[in-house]
């Protein structure tokens, strides 16, 4: 039988919660940090895909998640479209050229870059038990692109989304060009073992509404039915974060399986307006997750009970800080775990 999280994203009611944590895999475990010095660095980890199936196993291990998400970042697809990726030291993410002052048909891929991810998910599935779910993902083109114009991590976007309005066809041209890498990235990842998807569009809360439409619902659209195409039953779960109320159209219109919803959404709103019967993960606050104490049982105990009638995985609205205590981490897998319907 399918493990409890696979069957939760195709719709099913277990009596049971699912539970797995964006960024569960990463500084806040000891195990991460060691394994990461030991290689030199971040990039140096995701291309050594031994350690970076070590990498995706050791949450597994140490918790029991019910799924393992494959120990990447969503700017290998950009680095495979030929543009320079380094992590800097505190700073975070840098990609070079950018995009809002070199042109895009400049770029050389460099597809040759995706090949030992999908060595890594190949052997994560091989030491995976099959009660547990083998999570691909990527980024969603909006996200991507901001990263590639901007050539780095910014508050509100605002290169980029200045950029969309000035040069609509360009901009169009960049989403397009991520969408058809994007396609070729998932089903690699598919046809290496990944038993279910997350498109990741942490950024997506910045457009405006029409905005939304042309650039994040549209790409999302357009990547599900092609992936679809060629593997119908695996299950795509869309994450549009701080989307609010456009969480509806984006259900609706991208053709996702399954919604993953930040924080900032209330539960019981999602329990109620979200198309029915569709799978919802989410959604405590990592910032609650770092505090702990009652509170945390008690955030736990509201999203539980907010999902009590519809398919839900638990999940954080977003990824889990460095210095959560792993503590933490423990009381709210005993709550989930000993939750029933
Ligand atoms: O969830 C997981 O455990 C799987 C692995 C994963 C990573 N990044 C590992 C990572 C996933 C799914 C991501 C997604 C990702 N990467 C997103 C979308 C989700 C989100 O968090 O919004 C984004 C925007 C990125 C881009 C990115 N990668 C940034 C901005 C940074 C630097 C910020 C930071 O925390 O240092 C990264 C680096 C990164 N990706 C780390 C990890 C574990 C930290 C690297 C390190 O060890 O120093």
């Amino acid at each position: 039988m399918p493990g409890l999280l696979l069957r939760t994203l195709r719709g099913e009611n277990a009596d049971q919660r699912p539970i797995w944590l964006m960024r569960q895999a990463g500084r806040y475990l000891p195990e991460y940090r060691a394994l990461r010095a030991e290689k030199g660095g971040f990039l140096a980890l995701v291309y050594d895909s031994a350690a970076a199936a070590e990498v995706t196993l050791q949450p597994i291990r140490r918790f029991g998640f019910d799924g393992a998400i494959l120990f990447s970042d969503i700017l290998i697809v950009p680095y495979a479209m030929g543009q320079n990726l380094e992590f800097l030291a505190g700073e975070g993410p840098r990609m070079s050229p950018r995009l809002v002052d070199h042109a895009l048909n400049g770029l050389q891929a460099v597809p040759e870059r995706l090949f030992p991810i999908y060595e890594t998910v190949r052997q994560v599935k091989a030491q995976l038990g099959s009660d547990r779910t083998m999570l691909g993902f990527a980024g969603s083109p909006w996200t991507i692109a901001t990263y590639m114009v901007a050539g780095e991590g910014s508050r509100d976007q605002h290169d980029t989304r200045a950029y969309a309005y000035r040069d609509p066809s360009a901009f169009a041209a960049i989403i397009d060009a991520i969408v058809g890498v994007t396609v070729g990235y998932l089903c690699g990842q598919i046809e290496a073992g990944a038993e279910a998807i997350q498109l990741f569009d942490s950024w997506a809360g910045s457009l405006a509404p029409r905005e939304f439409e042309k650039w994040v619902i549209a790409p999302n659209a357009a990547i599900v039915k092609a992936v679809k195409a060629r593997h119908p039953h695996v299950p795509i779960i869309g994450f549009p974060k701080g989307a609010g109320e456009k969480l509806i159209a984006y259900a609706r219109e991208t053709g996702v399986d399954a919604l993953g919803i930040d924080e900032t959404i209330d539960p019981v709103w999602a329990a109620r307006e979200l198309p029915v019967g569709m799978p919802v993960q989410g959604n405590l606050d990592p910032l609650l997750l770092l505090a702990g104490g009652d509170e945390l049982d008690a955030g736990t105990t509201r999203v539980l009970e907010a999902f009590a009638d519809r398919p839900h995985v638990f999940n954080l609205g977003h990824g889990i800080g460095q210095t959560t205590p792993i503590a933490h981490v423990e009381q709210v897998l005993a709550l989930v775990r000993a939750w029933r319907r």
